[in-house]
């Protein structure tokens, strides 16, 4: 198997998920947030509050673009990099998308309480979700081979059925 690139929105799951996934198919697992952090040595809080959403959009694309290169590797994406028109030629040639679906009950008991998530600080958390979704869900759904819904199953379940999917393609 080439590389499974999990999307999907802030909460759904995307770096539990792709980290015992890439454990389980003894495959090598990259999340484009933690390797952002690592490479800025930078929380990414502090990218937006110091460089901006722009300059981390910029970010996302460049690793991106540097992931083409990698094999047998599961890779978690932060809930806005699908949204770039300019990443969707990358997630096609990197590997078969499966996109992490979550219902938005979901997302806000997974979500509330939990800091560090820029584009959800201030305001109503369901109302931000609600609004974020909207605008991306269709995306979400276009640019993936494989939508999977993970409302209700414990992380476990969620991998089994990956595996099932992913292994039946194969
Ligand atoms: C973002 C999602 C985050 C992170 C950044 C922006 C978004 O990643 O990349 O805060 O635009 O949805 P997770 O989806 O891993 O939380």
């Amino acid at each position: 198997m080439k590389n499974i690139i999990l999307i999907g929105f802030m909460g759904a799951g995307k770096t539990t998920i792709g980290q015992k996934l890439a454990r389980r198919l003894a495959m090598d697992f990259v999340d484009t947030d933690q390797q952002i952090e690592k490479e800025q040595h930078c929380t990414i809080g502090k990218i937006f509050r110091d460089k901006g959403e722009v300059q981390f959009r910029r970010m996302e694309t460049e690793l991106l673009s540097r992931l083409s290169g990698c094999e047998h590797t599961v890779i978690s994406v932060g809930g806005g990099l699908p949204v770039q028109t300019e990443n969707h030629e990358y997630l096609k040639n990197i590997g078969k998308t499966v996109y992490l679906k979550a219902e938005k009950e979901t997302l806000v008991e997974r979500l509330k309480g939990g800091a560090g998530r820029p584009l959800l600080q201030g305001g109503e958390l369901e109302h931000k979700i609600t609004e974020l979704m909207q605008k991306r869900e269709s995306i979400y759904e276009r640019v993936a081979d494989t939508v999977l819904k993970t409302d209700r199953k414990s992380p476990g379940q969620i991998v089994d059925e990956l595996e099932r999917i992913l292994c039946d393609e194969c």
